[in-house]
């Protein structure tokens, strides 16, 4: 194969290239498609070399130091929320919860947010049906519209020069408030992630560093693979494969131990400390059968991965009234089941993996949120129903104590 000689070369040889690929926009006739790939390609990366060295480090040493990771924000971060102010609240609110966290379990915590490229959503149904009409689905802000009309949600490439940017504008402040806050290896972050999931764009700011030669992905300092694109002999796991930043992979309930251990060789080939997060996300009851299998064959094959609970997205539901929800208290029950079967394999529960926003929204059922009834009081998420700063600190004093705070909604 030919030498690549520059990012943009490397690019057209990546071996994602021809792979299948599943939720990618239908774009590329599109006459903005190849001025905004070629704007992406000669860009500056957003994130730098030390600073993705410095978290993958910090991870590394997660179990050795018994110290936490958070990882929290929107479940899709919003073009109109990406000035100096909301990123800075949405820091805050990192930063408060990670302190809560510490304080309660006496554990260091290391701080990630999900934000500064969060743009992209999978989606299960191509189409959703709006006041009678069927519409494209809302794909994030990297690729059409949240308006919900047919001709706001066609797919645009050249969004993804508007998320590269509103990505740089976050990064810079998430850098500002870094140095600022004086961090250290005890309070590591806030740092960025966000699901890899448009290949055009990511592919597109991998970056070489020259002092070491190794590839990196400029647009994030943990991307992820999620639930609908983990496939080991697809995409987004070749992309991710070809680059040495830490990356996570969700897992939800269907996984089988197999699949996962393909993956892991994938993205961990070299059974290193700190470069794969593996993110179970099974729902409150599947997480009892589903998740113990995964966790002895990746334990048993040497995998040193960091074990991250997400109990969002296995428990989302529809209410009475179509809004979507979760419960905090099966939210609660995953994160604690998950914690004891990581431990009963004697493996080290890392922490969170939550969707929390920055305004006191009500999208999940518990604690000040009473019921049902009460979600339509502020429900204003993009995407996946958000915890609430208050519900998400009942979760992690749940988690602090070790038993659920309440009893469990029946099934
Ligand atoms: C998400 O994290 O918002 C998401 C879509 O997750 P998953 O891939 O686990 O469904
Ligand atoms: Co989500």
């Amino acid at each position: 194969m030919q030498q690549p000689r520059s990012a943009a070369d490397f690019i057209e040889l990546g071996p994602w290239e021809g792979m299948p690929a599943a939720q990618q926009p239908d774009w590329r006739d599109h006459p903005a498609y190849p001025g905004a790939c070629r704007a992406l390609a000669s860009a500056p990366p957003l994130v730098t070399v030390p600073e993705i060295r410095q978290l993958r480090g910090s991870l590394s040493g997660l179990a050795r130091t018994n110290t936490l990771l958070l990882q929290l924000g929107d479940c899709a971060e919003s073009f109109y929320e990406c000035t100096p102010r909301h990123t800075a609240t949405k820091l805050e609110l990192i930063d408060r919860l990670g302190d809560r966290f510490s304080e309660l379990t006496g554990q260091s915590v290391v701080r990630v947010g999900r934000m500064g490229g969060q743009f992209a959503k999978p989606r299960s149904q191509a189409f959703e049906w709006h006041e009678a009409l069927s519409i494209p689905s809302f794909r994030g802000h990297m690729v059409n519209s949240d308006i919900a009309t047919s001709a706001a949600r066609q797919a645009n490439p050249w969004r993804m020069v508007w998320a590269y940017e509103a990505s740089d504008g976050v990064q810079r402040v998430m850098r500002t408030y870094r140095q600022r806050h004086g961090r250290t290896a005890t309070t590591d972050g806030p740092w960025s992630s966000h699901e890899a999931l448009v290949v055009d764009y990511e592919s597109r700011l991998i970056r070489r560093d020259p002092d070491t030669d190794d590839l990196y992905l400029g647009s994030t300092h943990l991307p992820w693979v999620g639930e609908r694109t983990r496939q080991p002999a697809e995409a987004h796991v070749a992309l991710l494969s070809s680059v040495a930043n830490p990356v996570g992979c969700k897992i939800g309930p269907a996984a089988n131990p197999d699949d996962i251990l393909r993956v892991c060789e994938a993205l961990d080939p070299r059974r290193e400390p700190g470069r794969l997060v593996l993110i179970p996300r099974m729902g409150r009851d599947r997480i009892r059968e589903a998740l113990p299998p995964i966790v002895r064959r990746v334990a048993n094959a040497g995998h040193p991965v960091v074990w991250l609970s997400d109990p969002m997205h296995g428990n989302t539901v529809t209410s009475r009234f179509g809004l979507k929800t979760r419960h905090l208290a099966d939210v609660i029950t995953e994160a604690l089941r998950f914690r004891d079967i990581v431990e009963e394999h004697r493996q080290y529960a890392a922490g969170l993996h939550l969707e929390v926003a920055a305004d006191d929204v009500t999208e999940c059922v518990g604690g000040s949120v009473e019921d049902e009834e009460a979600l339509r009081r502020r429900y204003t998420s993009l995407c996946d129903p958000r915890l609430n700063a208050s519900q998400a600190t009942e979760l992690i004093e749940a988690w602090a104590k070790g038993t659920a705070a309440g009893p469990c909604r029946p099934a």
